[in-house]
């Protein structure tokens, strides 16, 4: 077309609908293209993730790499303070199982309550032991206590001054020199869970537990890492220092423990069980003075 059609073309409505008609349809082409383009490269990017997670398992599993680990300060005689009995499998499965393993260390549980089972106390307390046995712990090293001020209850907070007079008269007699609980968003929220922060915050602030005992608290993830399984395991090496990780033998020793809570094996659990993070990976954080004093004023 000479340049003297073009310039009357644009007044030509059927050359104007096929430059539209086209342009649209290029449009439409790079959108396809560029779409497609992304999506490559969010599959070869998950299935790159998905890699460097199995292998840095294995690293830290086979081949004991990775281990740039700061360790608890003096796990001589260690206390786990739970809220439920089946917290301790829930949660803190790798902690305990390194624990027991280490010949020098003696591991307590104490569990402030029996579980909301009404009329089950006495089942939940013997499945507690079995599960605990699973563990590594021994009989005389658990104490399970059934307090009326102490319900489990998803809308109760317990109260601080019951709880941290517990934990510390067992502290004191244990001669404890580690301890290890939730810590202040209590996993997931649970008032129970982190009533025992509070309650050990107290404590910690007013300096009222001996010289000899650290407290540690469990790392609660948020609900988008909570599933990721060993998929967390970057992120837990970025973000902590103090880590232990489980193999796929110990995996099994704690959803066998888990097994022994059989009144609570529901299918949601059991889904837990396959997918989270805390079966395989517990981070744990050393209480900080300077950072308790800040949730406090922030409480009150
Ligand atoms: C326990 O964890 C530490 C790292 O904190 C690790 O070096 C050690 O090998 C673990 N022990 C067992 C028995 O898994
Ligand atoms: C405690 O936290 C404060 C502020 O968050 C920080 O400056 C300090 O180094 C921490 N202390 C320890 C022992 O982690």
């Amino acid at each position: 077309m000479s340049e003297v059609g073009q310039a009357f073309a644009w007044q030509d409505p059927y050359f104007f609908v096929t430059y539209v008609n086209e342009s649209v349809s290029n449009f439409q082409i790079e959108f396809v293209n560029y779409t497609r383009e992304i999506m490559e490269h969010l599959v070869v990017g998950s299935f790159l993730y998905i890699f460097i997670c199995i292998f840095s398992y294995f690293a830290v599993i086979r081949w004991k790499l990775l281990s740039f680990n700061k360790k608890i300060k003096n796990p001589k005689r260690v206390l786990i303070v739970t809220a439920h009995p089946d917290d301790e499998c829930m949660f803190f499965g790798p902690t305990i199982l390194n624990l027991t393993k280490q010949t020098d260390t003696t591991v307590y549980l104490m569990c402030l309550s029996t579980g909301k089972n009404y009329g089950m106390d006495v089942t939940r307390r013997k499945e507690l032991y079995k599960a605990c046995k699973v563990l590594g712990i021994k009989d005389s090293s658990i104490m399970v206590l059934n307090h009326d001020d102490l319900p489990d209850d998803i809308k109760t907070r317990w109260p601080e001054e019951t709880v941290a007079a517990l934990i510390l008269h067992q502290i004191e007699i244990y001669d404890i020199t580690a301890l290890i609980t939730f810590d202040r968003s209590g996993i997931s929220s649970h008032p129970n869970h982190f009533s025992i922060y509070y309650a050990v915050a107290h404590l910690s602030v007013n300096k009222e537990i001996p010289k000899g005992c650290t407290v540690y608290v469990l790392e609660s993830i948020n609900v988008f890492r909570k599933y990721w399984f060993i998929l967390d395991i970057p992120l837990s090496f970025l973000l902590s220092r103090t880590r232990y990780i489980v193999g796929p033998k110990d995996r099994v020793v704690i959803r066998d423990a888990m097994a022994q809570h059989k009144s609570q094996m529901v299918w949601f659990r059991k889904i837990y069980l396959v997918f989270s993070r805390y079966i395989v990976i517990n981070t744990l954080q050393e209480m900080n003075t300077s950072d308790i004093e800040l949730d406090l004023s922030i409480e009150d």
